[in-house]
């Protein structure tokens, strides 16, 4: 089912149930080797799904549950051995959150068990913040969608694995470094591609997208090209491309992140022969933005040609 969460919608099936597992993968033409967060409806069911390695971890994660849950944080953890090994792709750590979007958590209370879920794309392709582009994206292979509107983030949770006093971010999102800068000493992960969220060529769109490197006012694009900006641009630079979405015309990062898969998503269903991003600055969410733009920005200049 696809269900909406304040972050991205998410394709969710019940955590224990091995099939429905993988069904999720199946329908996302997901690999087996890249593992699922688990949604809890409350921090205090935590015990259900993992298990704590020292007293020190138990006090951070207990502050970074009491600060940021529910809401757009994931934690790695020890898992707990009733977890299926498909939910985790056979690793020993368990990547958990308590997600806030209040039907999401109607869904938990009900279900009365933890929920797996990915965001509901096609594995690699562009995330959906809205039920119309889980229809577009999976809407052949799923029955149901849940209407819970557009996300209030619009990019995915920020991971982090706790060790120590140590903070280590794994993935960029809503919830940023100096946010977490409160709770620990924040150490850069060292991506190596096995790395939560760290595939390169992700949240990729099926036309060409580069990132501009030159100033705006100096470029001659291709004819045809879209536009994907930041701020507002100025009408000489915006007449000379096809299409032009902006992300936030007054440079707003929030509302920027808000926007942007599904303006990337615009641009890359209309007649555009290809996307020239604006970078955006890499503070606060920001880097979340850019992260997600680098990637998409490498798939699409080496796509599979195949939708998984
Ligand atoms: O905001 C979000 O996190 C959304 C919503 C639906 O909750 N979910 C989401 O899931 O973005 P997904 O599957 O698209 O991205 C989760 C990332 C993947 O890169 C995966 O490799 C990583 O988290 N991950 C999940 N479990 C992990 C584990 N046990 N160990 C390491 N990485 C893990
Ligand atoms: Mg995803």
């Amino acid at each position: 089912m696809g269900i909406p969460t304040e972050t991205v919608y998410g394709l969710a099936g019940h955590a224990f149930d091995p099939l429905a597992i993988a069904r999720i993968f199946e329908v996302k033409g997901r690999p087996l080797t890249d593992p699922l967060i688990v949604h809890l409806g409350d921090p205090e069911e935590l015990s259900r799904v993992a298990r704590w390695e020292s007293d020190a971890e138990k006090a951070l994660v207990s502050k970074l549950a009491e600060s940021f849950w529910p809401g757009p944080l994931t934690i790695l953890l020890k898992k707990n051995p009733d977890i299926p090994d498909l939910v985790t792709s056979g690793s020993e750590s368990v990547a958990v959150r308590v997600p806030s979007h209040p039907l999401f958590r109607q869904v938990l209370k009900g279900l009365g068990a933890p929920v797996a879920a990915p965001s509901a794309n096609r594995f690699g392709k562009i995330s959906p913040t809205s039920p119309r582009d889980v229809l577009f994206e999976l809407g052949k292979s799923i029955e149901a969608i849940l209407d819970g509107g557009p996300c209030a983030h619009g990019v995915e949770s920020t991971i982090v694995r706790v060790s120590g006093e140590r903070i280590e971010i794994l993935r960029h999102g809503p919830i940023t470094e100096e946010d977490l800068r409160k709770f620990g000493q924040i150490v850069s992960s060292n991506r190596n591609g096995n790395t939560p969220g760290s595939l390169a060529g992700h949240y990729a769109p099926g036309k060409r997208l580069s990132i501009l490197e030159a100033d705006i006012k100096d470029l001659i694009p291709e004819p045809g090209s879209a536009f994907l900006a930041f701020r507002q641009p100025a009408p000489d630079v915006a007449a000379r491309f096809h299409t032009v979405e902006v992300l936030s015309p007054e440079g707003d990062l929030r509302e920027a992140a808000i926007q942007f898969y599904g303006h990337l998503r615009a641009l890359d269903q209309s007649a555009a022969v290809q996307i020239l991003a604006e970078p955006l600055p890499e503070e606060g969410i920001g880097k979340a933005i850019m992260d997600r733009l680098r990637r998409a920005s490498y798939g699409s200049l080496h796509q599979t040609g195949h939708s998984g």
